[in-house]
């Protein structure tokens, strides 16, 4: 027996090699210190809990539509129009399980076999898995640590081809952590504006961001765009609700009814107890917020400073998001015992058995040359971290 040949075009994600090891170490009694996860290290606030548990005991436990319910979409309406400048009706609205669930019936509902999509790299893993069972192709446009991890304009004017369907902007972005400016994004969005094409636009860490870095939501730059903006965010990452699965898109009517027919037909509706805790999560107070995005940066600031110390790395400091994405290359060539350095994915390995820390090659977001090491951990772990990182770094001759 076969299964379908579909599989044979979605890869296994490269990081499967490191996180499998550090599972097993791990059952094993290792302690071993995480800076793999993506995922807030808090718990979700009180308040979002409380009106979870209201909704359970009022036995709100039936079916919603499949878009979600009104009051869920009506609170997202306000949430884009309060944080974005945003004016969306509630039938622009539509809610998953989760932001990813967004994205992928999304990219369902743009591309045909053929279509292409263009994709920053270094991008968030899921997205060219996502193409390929659309039928789709990624283009892929290789960014760099001189621009910030940035698209300029010429990159993107030479990814487009008679067959480009959309461009996926991650901002602020998972892995690197580099967010756009208002001024370099209206620079992309002058060249969109004119062509055909869409524009998916991940804001899922819109609310984590550092310094004096302001958001400005794509859609938000214009009337013309934002007809073509797919907007996707969600209550994961902003609210430490990464279990609770709940995402939104908010955009033109052709898309958003295509997620709403392939919702129909797969997963209808997003939990109906996970979106009363949106409801209120949206609307209730925002300080919870506010404080975990303070302590993120605090550990942002922590690791950033004591990273960029060793002689062989050079990092951007994030302005967004809860990653760290150090470029590694010096390491390349270097050797210790029998380990020897050829690419990210064999100094992950040598981190997690010689450090006992784990992070995540650059390679699984398509550039090699980096990790990702995440600050969602606590500071004790990423004092201890940062210790067994340069201790087992300098061993490398
Ligand atoms: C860039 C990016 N987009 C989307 C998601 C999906 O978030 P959710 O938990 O809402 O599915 C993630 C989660 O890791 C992410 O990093």
């Amino acid at each position: 027996m076969h299964a379908s040949k579909r599989l044979s075009y979605i890869g296994v994600s490269p990081t499967m090699k490191v996180s499998a090891k550090a599972k097993e170490m791990r059952r094993k009694g290792i302690d071993v210190i995480d800076f793999s996860v993506g995922e807030p290290d808090f718990p979700t606030p009180e308040n979002v809990k409380n009106a979870a548990k209201k909704a359970i005991d009022e036995n709100r436990t039936k079916y919603t539509m499949n878009v979600g319910t009104p009051e869920l979409r009506k609170a997202i309406v306000d949430k884009l129009k309060r944080d974005n400048n945003l004016d969306y009706d509630i039938s622009d609205i539509v809610v998953s399980s989760g932001a990813k669930q967004s994205l992928f019936n999304t990219i369902l509902s743009m591309l045909y076999v053929g279509d292409e999509l263009i994709i920053p790299a270094p991008y968030w893993v899921s997205y060219p898995h996502m193409v390929s069972v659309a039928g789709g192709e990624s283009v892929i446009i290789k960014t760099n640590e001189k621009n910030g991890f940035k698209i300029t304009v010429d990159e993107l004017k030479s990814a487009i081809t008679p067959f480009t369907k959309g461009i996926l902007l991650c901002n602020p972005s998972n892995p690197t952590g580099t967010a756009y400016t208002v001024n370099e994004l209206k620079q992309l969005a002058e060249f969109l504006e004119d062509l055909d094409i869409y524009i998916i636009a991940d804001e899922i860490y819109e609310k984590l961001t550092y310094g004096d870095y302001k958001f400005v939501s794509f859609a938000s730059l214009s009337e013309k765009l934002k007809k073509k903006t797919i907007v996707i965010n969600g209550v994961s990452k902003a609210y430490a609700m990464t279990g609770w699965r709940l995402g939104y898109a908010a955009g033109p009517p052709e898309i958003i009814n295509g997620i709403n027919k392939i919702q129909s037909h797969s997963t209808s509706n997003a939990s109906s107890i996970s979106q009363y805790a949106a409801i209120e999560a949206l609307n209730g107070p925002q300080d919870a917020v506010e404080k975990m995005r303070k302590i993120f940066e605090e550990r942002k600031n922590y690791l950033y400073s004591e990273l960029t110390k060793i002689e062989e790395i050079t990092c951007i400091n994030p302005q967004g998001a809860f990653y760290l994405f150090p470029n590694i290359g010096k390491f390349f060539g270097k050797a210790y015992g029998s380990y020897i350095i050829k690419n990210s994915v064999d100094l992950s390995l040598y981190l997690l058995e010689e450090a006992k820390v784990a992070l995540v090659p650059g390679s699984a977001f398509g550039l090699e040359g980096y990790v990702r090491i995440s600050f969602a951990n606590s500071m004790d772990n990423l004092i201890e971290g940062v210790k067994r990182l340069k201790s087992a770094l300098a061993k490398l001759q």
